[in-house]
């Protein structure tokens, strides 16, 4: 893998400006889950970082947890909704209010699976809580309450998002530059 500059065609979202608005999102969580038994659920590996940042500045106490998917029968850059769970929560969520933490919603498909799994093991609340809104990409309605940004249908990496697995650690979000990478099937 040749070095990321490469392949980034721009940069769409600084490292100042994720850093601002989760620390935006961090404080309206805090206000509305007050009192509550609240659980934030990483969607790996992508939410990762997100879920990290967030977790700094959400100031009410809080329990993570992991979760893995992979979904299959589609490309790698398209999803069909038949998600394979990989690693799964290792505690009970019943009486939790469940917070899904994710990188990016695109077709919906990934998403609108996790919550129907997670919802028949009786969590009092289940949220979506997504860093990148490809809104016009969305195939299967997912109820996102909290959003990071809306973005075009670009493809992006960095932050958590990957190019074939690589450059997650990038600290903003970048726009691929598909002239100069030639996607893997
Ligand atoms: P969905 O099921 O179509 O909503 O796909 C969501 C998943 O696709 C995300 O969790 C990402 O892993 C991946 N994905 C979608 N768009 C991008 C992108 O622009 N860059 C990197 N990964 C993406
Ligand atoms: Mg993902």
């Amino acid at each position: 893998m040749e070095d990321y500059q490469n392949y980034l065609k721009e940069i769409l979202i600084s490292k100042e400006e994720l850093q601002q608005r989760i620390a935006e999102l961090g404080a309206e969580i805090s206000a509305d889950y007050v009192g509550k038994e609240l659980l934030l659920v990483c969607i790996l590996r992508g939410g990762v970082f997100f879920t990290v940042d967030l977790m700094k500045k959400i100031s009410i106490p809080h329990l993570v947890e992991f979760m893995a998917i992979s979904s299959y029968g589609a490309g790698v850059r398209e999803s069909t909704g038949d998600v394979r769970v990989t690693l799964d929560l290792q505690i009970n969520i019943r009486d939790k209010h469940v917070l899904l933490v994710e990188d990016i919603i695109d077709s919906g498909n990934t998403l609108a699976s996790v919550i129907e799994r997670l919802s028949v093991r009786h969590p009092k609340s289940i949220e979506v809580c997504t860093l990148l809104d490809k809104s016009s990409r969305r195939e299967v309605d997912v109820p996102i309450k909290y959003r990071g940004f809306n973005i075009e249908d670009k493809f992006v990496f960095g932050y958590g998002l990957d190019l074939d697995e690589y450059f997650r650690g990038l600290p903003f979000i970048g726009v691929v530059d598909l002239e100069k990478y030639e996607p893997a099937e």
